[in-house]
């Protein structure tokens, strides 16, 4: 039994250690906001939150989740109110969608760490974050509306 925290809330999982944390939250707690691409730290489709930090849950085995705290897309907001989320809706962002619960989850991890991201910081933290559709001219904008109220972020 590994426990951690899960969206605050904690957590026990009969899981492996070294299952990937993508697979625990999709097929054992049934939480599919987070999604599966490469399967190998090279896409950024399942990108979550480890104590506030964006990582790939692919490849993040449960031993090093064990007694820490995972942020999902499901525990940004239960209705699409984050401001990244708001931010996202209102530049329509997504295209197919595939990408877009990573991209959030890397540009909020982003946005705590850095309130104030030049062009350069976005690129530089967003590069690993692949969109086949091209989104990211808008991703970029809306980063840079939801760091203006960055406020209601920390
Ligand atoms: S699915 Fe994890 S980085 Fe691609
Ligand atoms: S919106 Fe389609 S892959 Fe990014």
């Amino acid at each position: 039994m590994i426990t951690f925290t899960l969206n605050d809330k904690p957590v026990d999982v009969d899981a492996e250690p070294d299952m990937p944390l993508l697979w625990v939250v999709r097929d054992i707690l049934d939480m599919t906001g987070t999604k599966y691409g490469c399967g190998m730290a090279l896409c950024g489709a399942c990108t979550v939150h480890l104590d506030g930090q964006s990582v790939r849950s692919c490849t993040l085995p449960m031993s090093a989740v064990a007694n820490k705290s995972v942020t999902t897309i499901e525990g940004l907001s239960d209705t699409g109110s984050h401001p990244v989320q708001k931010a996202w809706s209102e530049h329509n962002v997504p295209q197919c969608g595939y990408c877009q619960s990573g991209q959030i989850m890397s540009a909020v991890a982003l946005l705590q760490n850095n309130p104030n991201p030049s062009d350069e910081d976005i690129d530089n933290h967003m590069q690993g974050n692949i969109c086949r559709c091209g989104t990211y001219p808008r991703i970029k904008a809306a980063i840079k509306a939801a760091a203006k109220n960055v406020g209601d972020i920390l």
